[in-house]
């Protein structure tokens, strides 16, 4: 398996250049506080503006967040058309500062099933901030692993292209950034949720019960503490890990 350039940094520095993050507790959150889901929600998004000001902080170049599953259709009509608007106000709030900061944004999702006022608040964040080179922010909206690996391979058929392992990661949701080196998941729970399958194979997972309105830099720090700690063998055996990185391969 090739590791992404992106990869062999972060193997060096001991930071993660890629970081992705299932962003879960938001209803615990509020429920435990006698507050609608929404208030949650809305907090949550407080926690990913700090996320995103402390990986930048940190030098991360990758952040990919899950903010709407290709499962979340399931959940009270109310909650959805919450997670819509959030969406939409966020882009509108949120775009014109993460461009100076130097935040690219994609939406890497299911285009299909949103409504054309939440696909074209989606567009114009895309195209404001395709100049931007400081750091990726991939927001996963209408997204599932298993979505994204039947997209790609229907993908490579309709081109008429073999299906590879090479050539479904150029198709792949994430292919404009690789891999993921460190996948976060707030909530307690410990599972992938249908998040980056494909994109996970050799990610190093991270959880925490922190819920996560309450994730901060801090919780961030304990992460990346925790993923400096992790020999990364991607296969190989210790003894070749250490002599790959003697020799400046790592
Ligand atoms: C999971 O928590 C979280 C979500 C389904 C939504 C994530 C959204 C945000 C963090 C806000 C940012 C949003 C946008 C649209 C940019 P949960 O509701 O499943 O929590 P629970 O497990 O405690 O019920």
């Amino acid at each position: 398996m090739s590791e992404s350039p992106l990869s062999a940094v972060a193997t060096e520095s001991g930071l993660p250049q890629h970081v992705a993050i299932v962003m879960d507790g938001n209803g615990r959150w509020a429920q435990s506080r006698h507050l609608p889901r929404a208030a949650g929600h809305k907090q949550g998004l407080d926690a990913l503006r700090l996320t995103v000001r402390a990986c930048l902080e940190r030098g991360v170049r990758v952040l990919t967040v899950f903010a709407f599953s290709s499962e979340n259709w399931n959940r009270p009509r109310e909650e959805v058309s919450g997670l819509m608007d959030l969406l939409v106000m966020a882009l509108s709030r949120e775009v014109p500062k993460l461009s100076r900061s130097g935040v690219r944004l994609f939406f890497p999702g299911n285009r299909d099933g949103l409504s054309p006022r939440v696909q074209s608040g989606l567009d114009k964040a895309q195209q404001a901030t395709a100049h931007n080179q400081k750091m990726v922010l991939n927001v996963c909206f209408n997204y599932g692993g298993r979505w994204d690996i039947a997209q790609a391979a229907r993908q490579l058929v309709v081109e008429g292209k073999e299906i590879s392992e090479g050539a479904l990661c150029e198709v792949t949701a994430l292919a404009h950034v690789g891999d993921p080196d460190l996948l976060i998941r707030t909530g307690g729970e410990m599972r992938i949720s249908n998040f980056l399958l494909w994109q996970c194979a050799y990610t190093e997972l991270y959880f925490t019960p922190c819920l996560w309105p309450d994730f901060d830099a801090a919780q961030l720090e304990r992460a990346f503490a925790d993923f400096a700690g992790r020999e990364r063998r991607f296969g190989q055996t210790s003894e070749q890990v250490a002599m790959d990185r003697s020799s400046g391969h790592a």
